[in-house]
């Protein structure tokens, strides 16, 4: 009996078939998911990444809510293409406070993983407002109206607590002060941003949407839109850039 006679027992009898490919697909899962339970590197050490701030965090709540993530990925692919339009191909440990990530699989629009810094706050209000105003043929729809929305962060306290379930090291302080965090983020000179850079290391504060005296959703998402990406200090970390 040659091979391919012997195959025919698998491919007449749809029992042995199911049985052959449930025995393929464990060999083939092992394989790939076993050693990363055990690799200690699965998610490499990377100095800067931190926690987000609570008004970092709001507004990445609001991306999510609003379903930016249907337009715009999180993850820059290891590329030349990818890497010379958007820098630095994304490291794991970059979204590894992330729950859930946002790496999307869909570009409507541009990746935004380094976004951050990448304009000033008045391009991003322009842009939220109206993005044909500064990218004629623009297709992303405007948000005017997280101008206008208070942010409303009476339960942020909360949103850390769960993260820290889930494993992200919140400590009891930045718990205990994160509405008063999301205040001192949003404002240009407050007496608390020595305090607010001691837990939140690089932490930029300032008015993000320019609507001073109160913190709108606006101010949440730019502040979390200018963080994006510039956790990571990758003048240490170019060296390993080995682009395909
Ligand atoms: C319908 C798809 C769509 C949705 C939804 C969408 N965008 Fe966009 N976005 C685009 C497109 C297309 C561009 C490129 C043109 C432009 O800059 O407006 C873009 C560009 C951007 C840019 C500039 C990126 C760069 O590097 O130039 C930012 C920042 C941005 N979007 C943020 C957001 C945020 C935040 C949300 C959710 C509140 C959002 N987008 C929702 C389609 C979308």
């Amino acid at each position: 009996m040659s091979l391919w006679q012997k195959h025919a027992i698998f491919e007449k009898n749809s029992i042995v078939l199911v049985i052959g490919i449930l025995v393929v697909i464990a060999i083939g899962g092992l394989v790939e998911i076993a050693p990363l339970f055990y690799l200690k590197n699965t998610i490499e050490k990377v100095d800067g990444v931190r926690p987000y701030t609570p008004l970092e965090l709001a507004g990445r709540n609001i991306y999510v809510r609003e379903g930016c993530y249907l337009c715009h990925s999180q993850m820059i692919r290891p590329l030349r293409d990818e890497v010379e339009r958007y820098g630095h191909y994304s490291l794991a440990a970059e979204s590894m406070y992330d729950h859930p990530f946002q790496w999307g699989s869909k570009r409507t629009g541009p990746d935004l993983a380094r976004v951050g810094g990448k304009y000033s706050d008045d391009w991003h209000r322009d842009h939220l407002r109206d993005p044909r105003s500064v990218v004629p043929g623009s297709v992303m729809p405007t948000y005017g109206f997280l101008f206008k929305t208070d942010l409303d962060f009476q339960h942020v306290a909360e949103d850390l607590k769960v993260l820290r379930l889930e494993g992200v090291p919140y400590s009891q302080e930045m718990i205990d002060n994160a509405a008063k965090d999301v205040a001192t983020q949003a404002s240009a000179d407050s007496p608390d941003a020595a305090d607010l850079a001691k837990r939140y290391p690089k932490v930029q504060a300032r008015e993000f949407a320019g609507n001073s005296g109160r913190v709108s959703e606006a101010d949440a998402l730019i502040a979390y839109l200018q963080m994006m990406g510039t956790q990571v200090d990758f003048s240490i970390y170019d060296d390993k850039a080995n682009i395909r």
